[in-house]
């Protein structure tokens, strides 16, 4: 069935947008990442590959780790999208995730970090208590060329170790 609108949850509020070929439609071949960061501003998520290999454009769609340059937003009619910018509570402090990652330097030029949030953020959803080895299977499929890989598995394992992620 063709679509000619889809609604979905984007960070908590309900949107709608018009598909079609018309100038300001969503296309019907148009990213889940080039609606976030072009039509909403959501910046956190950063272009990279392109293709599905480093991860660096992770979100959640309904809780689950997915990279958004490799996903159409016409498929995402009727879920639930996180980016990165969702993840602050309503006085605007930051997630645990987010802090951890600051209080154990787990970055340096930071290009990777909102997708290995996100992927963590799945994770810690699904799994609250990873093992070191559960948090490198479900970082399997994002690249950090800064090789902070050791300060990202610390500061995973102290949010886990304080109770896991909040939905
Ligand atoms: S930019 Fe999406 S996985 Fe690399
Ligand atoms: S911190 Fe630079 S790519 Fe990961």
């Amino acid at each position: 069935m063709e679509l000619n609108q889809i609604t979905f949850t984007l960070n908590g509020v309900e949107r709608s947008l018009s598909v079609g070929e018309l100038y300001g439609q969503l296309k019907p071949n148009e990213t889940l990442i080039q609606t976030l960061r072009e039509r909403f501003g959501l910046t956190g998520a950063k272009l990279s590959c392109n293709e599905g290999a480093c991860g660096c454009c992770t979100v959640l769609v309904d809780g689950a780790a997915v990279p958004s340059c490799s996903i159409l937003t016409a498929d995402v009619d009727g879920k639930s999208v996180t980016t990165i910018e969702g993840l602050l509570d309503e006085k605007g402090n930051l997630d645990p995730l987010q802090q951890a990652f600051i209080d154990h330097y787990a970055f340096q030029c930071g290009y990777c970090t909102p997708g290995i949030i996100m992927a963590a953020k799945a994770l810690l959803l699904k799994n609250p208590h990873p093992t070191r080895e559960e948090i490198g299977e479900a970082l399997a499929g994002n690249y950090c060329r800064c090789i902070s890989q050791y300060h990202v598995f610390d500061a995973i394992e102290a949010v886990a170790q304080e109770g896991g992620a909040q939905a």
